[in-house]
């Protein structure tokens, strides 16, 4: 049987595969966000949020969720370059001059705002997980406010967690109207309603997230 034949193999499968992760991702975009919201309430409740994460279900909590998470991105990205290929094949002649009408930016730069996502949590992680890379200081284990503190009070830190939030509001705007579209709820009534969600969502992650460097920036967390 050719590969397109079966579920996975066929674009309608690999489309369906990117939205049941994306809503995965999307869910643990939002509750990050909620929960870096406790910076705002100090030192002592950021640094006891990450411990109650820490010690959940006696350590296995984070690990499950970690776990879930990896094989979601893993699963996105294999769909998405599933799905390059497939249209890359369906035109063999690329377009001499591209027409984007119907497109938007968000759509047209999906594979770019996904890279640039890609490489965040890579320094990230590096940055305020495992601290192997982090600018500003000495990273302290369990010391969360603080790394995050110290990191953004370095300008250009600061700046590049802005530019990543601003790749992020492309692919969740996009991401979250085309996997409603992808999941059936593209009913012509709703098509308004779910442009006006997915953009309701983005811009509370986004803000929220974006703050916090412009707060430490602004000296209003030190
Ligand atoms: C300005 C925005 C953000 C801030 C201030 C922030 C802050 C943090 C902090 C402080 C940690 C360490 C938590 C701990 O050790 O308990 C963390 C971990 C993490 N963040 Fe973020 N984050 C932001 C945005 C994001 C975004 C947009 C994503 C995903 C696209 C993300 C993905 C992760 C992941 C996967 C972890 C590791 C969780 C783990 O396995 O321990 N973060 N973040």
């Amino acid at each position: 049987m050719k590969p397109e034949a079966t579920f996975l193999g066929s674009s309608i499968g690999k489309k369906i595969v990117m939205a049941l992760t994306g809503i995965v991702l999307v869910l643990f975009v939002i509750g990050h966000m909620a929960g870096n919201l406790q910076v705002y309430k100090g030192a002592e409740a950021l640094n006891g949020y990450s411990e109650f994460l820490h010690h959940f279900l006696h350590g296995a909590g984070l690990w499950i969720a970690r776990i879930v998470l990896l094989a979601c991105v893993a699963l996105h990205i294999w769909a998405a370059a599933g799905l390059t290929r497939m249209n890359a094949a369906a035109r063999p002649v690329a377009y001499r001059k591209v027409h984007h009408e119907a497109s938007t930016w968000a759509s047209r730069y999906m594979r770019v705002t996904g890279f640039i996502l890609l490489f965040f949590i890579v320094f990230h992680l590096l940055n305020l997980t495992t601290g192997q890379w982090h600018p500003g200081g000495t990273f302290v284990k369990g010391e969360v406010y603080a790394n995050l503190i110290s990191t953004f009070q370095v300008k250009w830190v600061a700046a590049l967690y802005i530019v990543a939030m601003i790749a992020l509001a492309g692919h969740l705007s996009h991401g979250i109207w085309s996997l409603m579209q992808t999941l059936g709820w593209n009913h012509p009534r709703y098509n308004a309603l779910r442009k006006q969600l997915a953009w309701i969502v983005t811009a509370l992650v986004v803000i929220a997230n974006i703050s916090f460097p412009v707060a430490v920036l602004a000296g209003i967390l030190h």
